[in-house]
């Protein structure tokens, strides 16, 4: 049995991977994962190296937002399994070390949610205030605020001629911060799942949860400058952090939809008022054309670059990111930013140093560790997800955009490129389940599964495995400054990280030509080594350990296709 490390910052050496239940494991035939599911994978996930696991939303739900629409925080959806399942889970997963984060979704409920079924109709119900109500403006919508998931972010309520706010799908309400008898339900919720022993909590959209009360329309966006980063967000989350995640102690992440570094310097500040670490979205619009998530537009190196620069640089000292590509509402990075066909491979790696050896906590989503692509889905029958199909419909019936032209923008785009069911093995529906998947199988299963991976000294798991462990014997990861080595240069990601005794060099191609570039005179490459590489396998460390072999690292370097190298330099 493995003892947990109860360093109070153990989130800081630390790997989170994240499991979306539903296309994560089924240990039946249903098509869908569950609990169990997870429980089978565990010794997998250990063999990976992670310290936690970040459970997506398990609480019952009628599933319109595959459970971030919750119907009842105490309860686990029987589809998941029972709360005698989740009980084992957190007992298994600890035996192995792996601590557990749940996801909580408090900015709003599902409206089949017992609050929002008193409240509806009855502005007299003892829980009308736990969301937002407001009369109609000039007998139309109180404002022009617009959902995330597209159209009007109001919905009427026949019974009494008010409308509710939903941020995001119409069966998601948003719930009322200003009423202190919805925080106390939040700390109640919360201080329920920490008492059983839950490590950590991922906040879902939870900069979202405070709102401008005048409710003004916005006449130059859709919004979300009236609620991103609100009025009393802060208060709120110290609010809650001092009843809660102080004396419990427990890791938090919270989603910041939309935010700024200083919001997030406040969010994840060291004195640990708010949050231990937060998650910022601006490094994956770099492929959004001016903004707009609904195009395809390649992605712009030199704008993703400075994104990172800007955190990195911003963070280092005052506060904490995540650092991630991937979750269950983005596309497969290998497909996004690499090459999923030829170089699949050495671009999954290459991807992976680059993220991984910055100062932050780094998050895999299951199925990066083995280079999980985008399904290529050709119809529009294949999508299941409410945003995408919500965007299919405005789009295409009520914009100019073409049938076949929005297929190819959710081939890219749709949050169910990364939903589709684990790869586990070569058997029928991946090994993912015995019964017919809720959404499909990706046609390349034969190929990249995690089997054939676990096989393969030179797979992606095992590259994984060691940016995990370098994590926790490098120090320099996890203090070190932060410099872009070149930041105008077209083709090559390069930056150093030094701390008083080490420098460390993250060298990245991210295109598939090879290039050369020369290593800056401050560096001592005389005292350098190579820790990991994604050519070469066996020059390099990979099974050797820090400390091993070294080979001689030259000032002028050249970068083979989406070639990556990490390069330490110890005084
Ligand atoms: C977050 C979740 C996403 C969900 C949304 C509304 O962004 O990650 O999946 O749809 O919040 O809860």
């Amino acid at each position: 049995m493995t003892t947990i490390i109860q360093d109070k910052e153990w989130w800081k050496k630390a790997t989170i991977y994240q499991i979306y239940p539903k296309s994560f494991c089924d240990s039946g035939n249903k098509g869908t994962g569950d609990i169990q599911g997870i429980i089978s994978k565990l010794d997998y996930l250990k063999l990976l190296g992670v310290d936690a696991i970040w459970l997506t939303p398990i609480y019952d739900s009628p599933m319109i937002d595959n459970g971030y629409d919750i119907a009842d925080y105490y309860t686990v959806n029987p589809d998941f399994g029972t709360m005698a399942d989740f009980d084992e889970l957190l007992k298994q997963a600890h035996q192995r070390g792996i601590r557990i984060v749940m996801d909580i979704v408090v900015n709003h409920t599902s409206t089949a949610h017992q609050w929002f079924q008193s409240a509806l109709g009855d502005v007299n119900s003892p829980y009308r205030d736990f969301y937002i109500w407001k009369d109609p403006v000039k007998g139309d919508i109180p404002n022009n605020w617009q959902s995330k998931f597209g159209g009007s972010a109001w919905e009427m309520d026949e019974k009494t001629s008010q409308y509710y706010l939903h941020l995001f799908a119409k069966e998601q309400a948003d719930l009322n911060w200003e009423n202190p008898k919805v925080r106390e339900e939040v700390k109640q919720v919360i201080s329920f799942w920490a008492e059983k022993g839950v490590d950590g909590f991922r906040l879902d959209v939870i900069n979202l949860i405070s709102k401008q009360q005048d409710y003004a329309s916005d006449d130059v966006g859709d919004g979300r400058r009236f609620y991103t980063d609100g009025p009393r967000v802060h208060e709120y989350l110290q609010e809650i952090s001092e009843a809660v995640f102080q004396k419990y102690g427990s890791v938090t992440v919270g989603e910041m939809s939309s935010t700024t570094l200083e919001h997030c310097q406040q969010y994840s500040s060291n004195d640990g008022k708010e949050l231990s670490m937060v998650f910022n979205f601006h490094h994956l619009k770099a492929d959004y054309e001016n903004g707009e998530k609904w195009t395809n537009a390649p992605f712009d190196f030199l704008q993703l670059k400075q994104i990172f620069n800007h955190w990195q640089t911003g963070l280092n000292g005052k506060g904490w990111g995540a650092l991630f590509w991937c979750n269950h509402d983005q596309p497969r990075v290998v497909s996004r930013l690499g090459n999923d066909t030829e170089y699949r491979l050495e671009s999954a790696k290459m991807l992976a140093a680059s993220v991984h050896m910055m100062q932050g906590t780094p998050y895999i989503y299951q199925g990066e560790e083995i280079g999980m692509t985008n399904p290529g889905y050709t119809e529009l029958s294949q999508y299941q997800d409410v945003e995408s199909t919500n965007m299919y419909d405005i789009m295409v019936n009520h914009q100019s955009t073409s049938h076949d032209e929005m297929i190819k923008i959710l081939a890219q785009k749709s949050r169910d490129n990364s939903r589709t069911p684990m790869q586990w093995d070569t058997s029928e529906f991946a090994g993912f389940s015995k019964g017919l998947p809720w959404l499909e199988v990706a046609k390349n299963y034969l190929d990249i599964n995690a089997n054939q991976a676990v096989d393969d000294p030179n797979s992606v798991f095992y590259f994984y495995q060691r940016l995990i462990q370098l994590r926790k014997e490098v120090d320099v990861i996890t203090s070190g400054s932060y410099v872009d080595l070149f930041p105008e240069h077209n083709a090559i990601f390069a930056y150093q990280r030094k701390s008083d005794k080490q420098t460390l060099i993250c060298l990245n191609n991210y295109y598939a030509d090879e290039v050369e570039c020369v290593l800056p005179e401050h560096l001592n490459v005389e005292g350098a080594r190579y820790l990991l590489g994604n050519y070469l396998l066996g020059d390099y460390l990979l099974d050797k350990g820090v400390g091993g072999e070294s080979s001689a690292v030259s000032r002028h370097q050249v970068l083979k296709p989406y070639e990556t190298k990490i390069i330490l330099i110890e005084s």
